[in-house]
């Protein structure tokens, strides 16, 4: 029997009366049939307060990378917490944890922590302002850095915005924004070399900054191709742009070296989110030395008063014990068990003539969903996205998918963790079969 959704539409009625729209972060509101109310998790599987067993590729938005609720993390955020919960002073885990950083990024000498990625995207935008003297930061459609003014500009800029135009629109999704804040920003074309080069070279003297996700995955699942992140650093390198990896998603996930090893590129900046707490609010930017120095100066404040909290830090040491301790078998365990569960889902989608292709490199990927007559091969960067997936049909597989027990983020993006094994994917897959022959079955494309 698919499951239903009594209770957790109870309480997010409930909610209403005293949350604003009745969840607290605006992404959440997207899931359906409700946002669901979570009771527990454990490793690759969580419970909700309907009692529906699901297997979670959602992952706290990707967060998750250790699975949910790992006896290891709990207790060392146990131990924190009874010496310690917040001082908003030192303490000898934040050398500890920075060390462990220092030691398994190659182009991280320094860093600072924060509670979010936004926090640390917006110190970063300041740094390399203040570092190189230049306002304007060169950023990629669908690329997603944080939910401040600055991290949303061109985000997503609608299709009724695209012209033939070089210059690229920088429409920003939220009202309430400083005005000027879109004019800080120069917009490019994830993968097309050509358009990179000839912005930069339009916007040559104004640039602070090049950030980009290293493999996108807040649009799609699109993998750098081949030459890309060398061309980015050639163009930081001839004009003194510092060059930002935003490893929010990427970071840990990708291997201890993160998406910056897996694909071979040093940038001056990194931003890392998510995997490096492991569900805590926990972030950090990272770089070089000569990167980081207007931040050692003071010149660039960096301020938080729940910064370096102990128990994130508790929680920190913990996950990156746990990558360091994997050696070569991360991520190499995720990507295979990624690509049986891509190769999996290709198979059942071919049996009920699904246009579903998924793309990404297994420890992540998207299932995307060919919109009728769309051309086939990979999606290559935001526009091609919005052009070729269909959205529509894609979320209706997610709710069937949804209801027989397998949880995908909303946008399509499935992430696999590290307590996920062999059995949970064939569960998932057998799941699945059922969920695409529901689809096949009861999709009706509207009219
Ligand atoms: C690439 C990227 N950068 C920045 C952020 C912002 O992170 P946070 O939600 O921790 O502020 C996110 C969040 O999903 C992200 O995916």
């Amino acid at each position: 029997m698919p499951a239903t959704f009594t209770k957790s539409k109870e309480l997010f009625a409930r909610a209403q009366n005293s949350i604003a729209g009745g969840i607290n972060s605006g992404i959440r509101k997207m899931e359906q049939p409700v946002p669901i109310y979570f009771a527990k998790g454990s490793g690759p599987r969580i419970w909700d307060v309907d009692g529906n067993e699901t297997i979670d590729y959602q992952l706290g938005q990707g967060a998750l990378l250790y699975g949910h609720a790992p006896a290891g993390l709990a207790d060392a955020i146990g131990a924190q917490a009874k010496l310690g919960i917040h001082w908003a002073a030192q303490c000898q885990l934040e050398i500890e944890v920075a060390e462990r950083i220092q030691s398994m990024i190659p182009s991280v000498d320094l860093v600072r922590f924060n509670n979010s990625a936004t926090e640390s995207v917006m110190a970063a935008f300041r740094l390399a302002r203040a570092t190189t003297g230049r306002p304007k930061i060169f950023r990629f459609e669908g690329h997603y850095h944080g939910w401040g003014d600055e991290g949303l500009v061109g985000f997503a800029n609608p299709p009724a915005t695209w012209t033939e135009d070089d210059e690229l629109p920088r429409t920003h999704p939220s009202k309430g924004i400083i005005p000027e804040v879109t004019e800080h920003f120069v917009l490019s074309k994830w993968n097309d070399a050509a358009h990179l080069q000839r912005t930069v070279d339009k916007y040559r003297g104004q640039l602070a900054a090049i950030i980009f996700e290293p493999a996108l995955c807040n649009t799609c699942c699109i993998e750098p191709v081949e030459g890309f992140m060398a061309r980015i650093r050639e163009l930081c390198d001839r004009d003194g742009i510092m060059m930002i990896a935003d490893e929010t998603i990427t970071g840990f996930r990708f291997g201890a070296s993160c998406a910056q090893g897996f694909y071979g590129f040093k940038p001056d900046l990194t931003i890392l989110g998510k995997a490096i707490g492991g569900g805590t609010p926990f972030a950090a930017i990272g770089g070089t030395k000569a990167a980081m120095a207007k931040i050692i100066s003071g010149e660039s404040i960096h301020a938080g008063t729940l910064n370096a909290n102990p128990l994130c830090l508790a929680a920190s040491k913990w996950c990156l014990d746990e990558i360091i301790n994997r050696g070569d078998t991360h991520p190499a365990g995720t990507i295979a068990l990624g690509q049986r569960l891509m190769s999996g889902l290709s198979e059942l989608a071919r049996k009920h003539d699904l246009p579903m292709r998924p793309q990404g490199p297994g420890l992540a990927f998207h299932t995307v969903m060919l919109k009728p007559g769309a051309a086939e091969g990979p999606v290559m960067n935001y526009r091609d996205y919005v052009t070729r997936h269909d959205a529509p049909r894609w979320a209706h597989l997610r709710l069937m998918l949804l209801e027989e027990g397998v949880r995908a983020i909303e946008r399509g993006l499935w992430s696999i963790s590290t307590t996920h094994t062999d059995r949970d994917i064939d569960d998932t897959l057998a799941r699945a079969a059922v969920a695409f022959a529901r689809h096949a079955a009861e999709w009706k494309p509207a009219v």
